[in-house]
């Protein structure tokens, strides 16, 4: 078991939701790091798929995973099970792609450098509470190819604790250009759940009139976050967003989004 800060008590998501369109989609949460719990916490069993992509994933002595194990190289890596044991591994496989080293020189075998191209771990989960099964899937391929190479339906996109700084990936997932083909991506019903990391600079006609509301400098504390529980808005090509929860702080209070496409 990885050991990893547990989701903060206070995440919600208003139970009058509908969140049926969700059945059968992926949640997508590019540079998660070792932010897998909350995300695990309050999707598992309503999407069929959660996957993680980091880069620092299954290399090890990575700065940004190996305090968590989350470096160790993909055919040792451990299953990721919460404490409260809500969920069992069924099942274990992983895949390694443009690997160089040469498995058949013994003397050189060292498990820890093997490995130099991406890998993928999928574990499928039995989640006890709902007695349904998900598939957990961690990658290190680049976020932005792994979402260019998304063919899943779009259920939820997760993403926040990212900086422009040192550690942070510097990817504007936030800024206009970027989130339009996220939005555009998700199924109608589909959730934005974010801290409004990486939001750059956007453009006059977007999503990102809207930054604000999603910054991580207007909604600071779970307090605040539960008043915007029922705010919605339209953007400017008439999609509606209504904020529908919480999951918890990074750089800032972490909204969830609905998006419906009227
Ligand atoms: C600041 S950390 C944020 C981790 C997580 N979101 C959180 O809130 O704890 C940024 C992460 O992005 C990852 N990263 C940086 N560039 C990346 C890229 N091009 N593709 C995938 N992951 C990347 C780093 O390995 C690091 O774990």
């Amino acid at each position: 078991m990885i050991p990893m800060d547990p989701p903060e008590p206070s995440i919600t998501i208003d139970p009058s939701a509908d969140l049926s369109g969700l059945a059968g989609t992926s949640l997508f949460y590019p540079c998660s790091g070792s932010d897998l719990l909350t995300p695990m916490a309050l999707f598992a069993g309503k999407v069929a798929t959660l996957r993680f992509v980091d880069r620092g994933y299954f290399r090890p002595g990575h700065q940004d995973t190996r305090h968590f194990g989350l470096d160790h190289p993909v055919a040792e890596a451990r299953p990721i099970i919460p404490p409260a044991h809500e969920w069992s591994v069924l099942k274990k496989c992983h895949e390694e792609l443009d690997s160089k080293d040469d498995e058949d020189d013994e003397e050189d075998y060292d498990p820890w450098r093997r490995y130099r191209g991406i890998a993928s771990l999928t574990e499928t989960y039995h989640h006890n509470p709902s007695g349904r099964e998900f598939r957990l899937i961690r990658s290190n391929d680049d976020a932005r190819r792994a979402f260019d190479g998304l063919n899943d339906p779009l259920g939820v996109f997760f993403y926040r604790g990212d900086s422009l700084g040192e550690g942070g990936s510097g990817i504007l997932w936030n800024d206009a250009r970027l989130m339009e083909r996220v939005l555009g991506k998700l199924v109608n019903g589909g959730l934005l759940v974010t801290d409004g990391s990486n939001s750059g600079e956007g453009s006059h006609r977007s999503f990102s009139q809207h930054a604000p509301l999603l910054s991580a400098h207007a909604v600071r504390t779970a307090k605040q976050a539960g008043e915007k529980i029922g705010y919605s808005f339209t953007d400017f090509v008439g999609r509606r967003l209504t904020c529908i929860g919480y999951a918890g702080q990074r750089y800032g209070a972490t909204l969830i989004w609905q998006v419906v496409r009227m």
